[in-house]
């Protein structure tokens, strides 16, 4: 039975800042086709596709492959993001200029899976950025502070006996880059921030006026590091779940603007990879399908925030802070249309296993949500209805 869209809200397509998609290299756990399917059922129209791949995209021959091939598939724009760096953890800065004049025309750059750590390397790296116009955006980890870590460092990690990942391996890095983009001009965008700390460093680093902008994910939003008690491997995920201040300290910044954007870092790793005990697992999480349930749930069931907060959220600001020129303003008449259609009122439970992504690994498995994303249209045709993807 199809949904009469009556109740429905109709919102600008989501633009995910921030997805991993498997290809080239693990298509056993996801590839663009089938990543692109869960973007649809989740009512995204864009997505940016993270380096970390195998081979990396760290040259103009892969970035141009990846846009192409989500090109074919046709169910949303992919864009891939660039690695900032030769084969992700090197010392030479890329040909950022090459990919962001080829096909894909990449404005992205990340080294995903690896902090761009070396401090001299990204502050080259931010002055290649602000003469090319493109963004580098972080994922914040000062890698001698989280050796053999693998989950939030507190009194949870201490009772079950896990290694500790302290905020400080975040909050220094974003000190850090805040100040090198300060000095080099450039802008810095900062991965899945995750403390409350990051938060307050976001506030100050904006206050001098500096060029920085920040994503949060929806799992650290909704879930703290209590769900660690289970020891499922799940809820392994960079940066770890954190505690319950922390996630409230991130809704409070999304609401005021302090942090700019959802974004999901949707990881699709194989069961194999999942299932072992905590430690052992993979770390990320699934996110392009269960994204706007959680962030209505959180934030406009809860009144917090209107639905044109939530499209600023998951849509138009993503969409500008990538430079996407046809998404960062109000859609035009006349012109094809990237739209979400949601039901606010029409509950369903997460099954990891009904999902179009490739891989399972959802933390949600189980939980119920109100709002559920029913229709998406892409360039002007219906690209899933009712949970069912339109090839
Ligand atoms: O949890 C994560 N998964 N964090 C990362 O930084 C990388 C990602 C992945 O590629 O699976
Ligand atoms: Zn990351
Ligand atoms: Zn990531």
């Amino acid at each position: 039975e199809t949904h009469d869209m009556a109740g429905a809200v109709l919102l600008p397509g989501f633009v995910d800042l921030h997805t991993h998609l498997r290809e080239p290299g693990r298509e056993d756990t996801e590839t663009v086709a089938t990543g692109s399917a869960a973007a649809a059922r989740g009512g995204y129209t864009a997505v940016f596709a993270m380096a970390n791949t195998q081979p990396p995209q760290d040259n103009q021959t892969v970035t141009d492959s990846v846009w192409r091939i989500g090109r074919s598939v046709g169910l949303c724009d992919i864009h891939p993001v660039g690695a900032v760096t030769v084969g992700l953890k090197g010392e030479q800065l890329t040909e950022m200029g090459q990919m962001a004049s080829g096909e894909a025309r990449v404005r992205v750059f990340s080294d995903d899976g690896m902090c761009v750590y070396d401090p001299l390397v990204m502050r080259r790296a931010l002055e290649y950025s602000a003469g090319l116009g493109v963004l580098i955006a972080q994922h914040a980890e000062e890698p001698r502070l989280t050796k053999g870590a693998v989950a939030h460092e507190g009194p949870t990690a201490a009772r079950l006996g896990l290694t500790g990942w302290p905020r400080s391996a975040e909050e220094s890095i974003v000190a850090r880059d805040a100040i090198l983009a300060r000095d080099a001009g450039a802008r810095v965008h900062i991965c899945h921030a995750s403390t409350t700390g990051t938060v307050e460093l976001l506030k100050w680093a904006k206050a001098q006026g500096i060029s920085i902008t920040a994503e949060v994910t929806p799992h650290h939003l909704l879930l703290d590091d209590t769900r660690l008690e289970t020891y499922d491997g799940v809820y392994r995920v960079n940066p770890p779940l954190r505690e319950a201040h922390d996630t409230l300290a991130l809704r409070d910044a999304l609401v005021s603007g302090v942090i700019d954007c959802v974004a999901t870092d949707h990881a699709p790793h194989a069961a194999q990879e999942k299932c072992c005990e905590f430690a052992a697992a993979r770390p990320g999480m699934l996110g392009l399908e269960t994204a706007l349930p959680i962030v209505a749930a959180l934030l406009v069931e809860s009144g917090e925030m209107s639905w044109r907060d939530l499209a600023r959220v998951m849509s138009t600001r993503p969409a500008e802070i990538a430079g996407l020129t046809d998404q960062g303003r109000p859609i035009e008449v006349g012109e094809p249309a990237n739209l979400a259609v949601v039901d606010p009122d029409s509950p369903w439970t997460v099954v990891g296993e009904e999902l179009a992504s490739l891989s399972a690994n959802t933390p949600y498995q189980g939980m119920t949500f109100a709002a559920r994303v029913v229709g998406t249209v892409y360039r002007g045709r219906m690209t899933s209805r009712d949970g069912e993807v339109l090839a």
